[in-house]
């Protein structure tokens, strides 16, 4: 959802914004805009609607220059896609400024500034911003200042950088909501909203806090708190890895983030197991003190992370010994809810910045809870730092909008997190080993497990012409099911739902006939004779089933129903295993369907907007 980069350099950064706009560009947008100044005060702006290539196109056939530069990949929230609505924005021939979020109380200052003689251009929220930077500047002797004295005028969330034509030594850069680092160079420094955009020139970063206002020029980097007073944010080493911003030798990051779930849960393991039990300082240095107290899981997330949230309940209850809530993040932060003793709440998310998580993490804080917990995929992310502790996953950057190795590597932390809770309850030492065990031999399986592609592309064309799909499992097998239908509508566009297969004759079967291809996930365990006779239910109503079964659970083929084998496993992490059938089928569905896999219509990768 929305980028936004910046830099103030010596050479011409053109070419450094449009590379940096590519690299975000699976964050979902509609538009994309950039502006350059130089030392003499011409300023250049060129946007597009449509794709970041078109804005490419446009600059190298009318060439731009300048060492100083802003540039956005814009989500339209106020005013629809168009050229004229695409960022930058500007006030007048001097101040340019480029906006992630949206500013809630927009229509009041657009309308004090139209009093105080400004015409707007655009339909945007945005918009007022750089009015207001330009009417700050009249009782103000600094853009600093005048962007200080703005912000504070602001409602609502923004990650916002400003630029003035007449002072291309520095930039002004502001957070409140929408995240933003600052990039460290030589002689030069940069800005995005997501690190991966400035890899390219750059591996050190700063991460700007809420409220903080930071004055950039090539040689300094001068950092304010929301009070104005200076403050320190510590520069390091980025740990994303320098070719997570391309695709290798795959036609899509979904195919390449699904191939690389074995390295990515080996990495995420590595370290963190030893002789037979979870080693507690992956949640946090002081993590064992607190997790030992621990009497109630409540987990917050949204979309797939929620799912993995789901499977974690089941595992929880059965083998910890604990009781666990699991709440989508946009509702538990609307509702009044109850909070248990000793109640851990943990969040889980890939990006660290989506905003009903991050709103639900500020509002549990105010509740009671004994500790917040996160289990996060970016480092310096928003729910990273204003967590109490955190599990880094380092499952690598996921770039594809449909989240499949972050959700194995949440399970495989979710998982351990068992353990290191379990054992101060219900998991006993020989539990915790099995556990341990399971855990490090999934890398493996799940290698076996991705054999499958063959097999599951040739499936795939049972989908290519259905409207529907019916997705079955029990048990911690139900999330899984949920998951799968989340990939299969999110990429291929088809509807899918998934039903605890038990759910069936409560009203689901109705749906069922030659049309309604049923996809069940059959694993080896004590649900296995009830999820049996929950086929049989299908078929007798003519439906197609497809089983993605245990290779002992003794499901053959016949012509209503096409069986393919998952190699057998320890049912801790059968739900692990079970997901990568639903994730190779929804991909090959989506070739076939000739969608935008890696950046789907409507969706974000990153949905730091409620
Ligand atoms: C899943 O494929 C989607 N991309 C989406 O549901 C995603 O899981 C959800 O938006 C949560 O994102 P997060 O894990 O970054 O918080
Ligand atoms: N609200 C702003 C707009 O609609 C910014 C949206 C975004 O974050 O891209 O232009």
């Amino acid at each position: 959802m929305c980028g936004i980069v910046g830099a103030v350099a010596q050479r011409d950064v053109a070419e450094i914004l449009l590379e940096g706009l590519r690299r975000l560009e699976y964050r979902g947008y509609d538009s994309a805009g950039l502006a350059v100044t130089d030392e003499n005060g011409t300023l250049s702006r060129v946007r597009r609607l449509g794709k970041v290539q078109e804005l490419a196109d446009a600059v190298h056939a009318n060439p731009v220059s300048g060492g100083t530069g802003i540039a956005h990949t814009r989500w339209a929230t106020h005013g629809e896609p168009s050229e004229i609505n695409a960022h930058p924005h500007m006030s007048g021939e001097n101040i340019a400024v480029v906006h992630n979020g949206i500013i809630e109380n927009h229509e009041a200052l657009r309308e004090m500034l139209r009093e105080k003689g400004y015409v707007f251009t655009s339909q945007t929220d945005t918009e007022v911003i750089c009015h207001l930077v330009d009417l700050e500047l009249t009782n103000h002797t600094s853009l600093l200042a005048a962007v200080q004295a703005a912000v504070k005028q602001l409602e609502g969330a923004y990650g916002t950088v400003v630029m003035d034509r007449r002072d291309a030594s520095r930039v002004i850069v502001a957070r409140s909501g929408s995240p933003l680092v600052i990039g460290f160079g030589m002689g030069e420094h940069f800005i995005a909203s997501d690190q991966l955009a400035l890899l390219p020139v750059t591996r050190r970063f700063a991460f700007l806090e809420e409220g903080d206002v930071a004055e950039v020029t090539r040689f300094d980097v001068n950092i304010f708190d929301r009070d104005g007073h200076p403050v320190e944010r510590e520069v390091k080493e980025s740990e994303v890895s320098h070719d997570a911003g391309d695709k290798g030798q795959y036609r899509h990051y979904m195919l390449k983030e699904v191939y690389e779930q074995p390295i990515a849960i080996q990495r995420t393991l590595e370290g963190r197991l030893h002789n037979g039990q979870v080693i507690s300082s992956a949640f946090g240095d002081n993590a064992e003190e607190l997790l030992k107290n621990v009497k109630h899981i409540q987990i917050i997330a949204c979309g797939t992370s929620y799912h993995a949230g789901l499977v974690a309940r089941y595992w929880f209850e059965q083998w910890a010994g604990i009781s666990c809530n699991v709440e989508i993040a946009s509702e538990f932060r609307y509702r009044r809810s109850h909070v248990f003793e000793n109640s851990l709440l943990v969040t889980l998310s890939q990006s660290g910045e989506t905003a009903d998580t991050l709103a639900a993490l500020r509002l549990a804080k105010e509740m009671g809870y004994m500790a917040s917990l996160t289990i996060c995929n970016v480092p310096g992310s928003s729910l990273v730092r204003e967590s109490d502790m955190a599990y880094m996953m380092k499952a690598g950057a996921e770039i594809g909008v449909a989240s499949t190795k972050a959700f194995t590597v949440q399970l495989a932390g979710l998982l351990m997190l068992v353990g290191a809770v379990g054992r101060h309850n219900a998991l006993d030492a020989a539990g915790e080993a099995r556990l341990v065990s399971a855990l490090q031999s999934l890398p493996a399986k799940v290698e076996q497990t991705l054999t499958m592609a063959e097999s599951i592309e040739a499936l795939a064309e049972d989908f290519a012409d259905k409207q529907h799909a019916l997705f079955l499992g029990r048990g911690e097998q139900s999330p899984i099911a949920m998951e799968g239908a989340l990939k299969l509508k999110e990429i291929s566009y088809i509807h899918a739902e998934a039903y605890a297969a038990g759910e069936l004759k409560h009203g689901p079967l109705a749906l069922i006939d030659a049309d309604m291809p049923v996809i069940v996930v059959a694993p080896n365990n004590e649900l296995l004779e009830k999820l049996k006779s929950n086929v049989e239910e299908v078929r007798a109503r003519g439906g197609l089933m497809y089983v993605f079964a245990d290779t002992k659970a003794n499901f053959a083929s016949d012509d209503t129903m096409k069986v393919l084998n998952v190699p057998h496993c320890d049912e801790f992490i059968a739900p692990i295993l079970y997901t990568l059938p639903l994730q190779l089928l929804s991909y090959y569905v989506a070739l076939i369907k000739g969608t935008d896999v890696d950046q789907p219509r409507n969706l974000a990768k990153s949905v730091t907007v409620e």
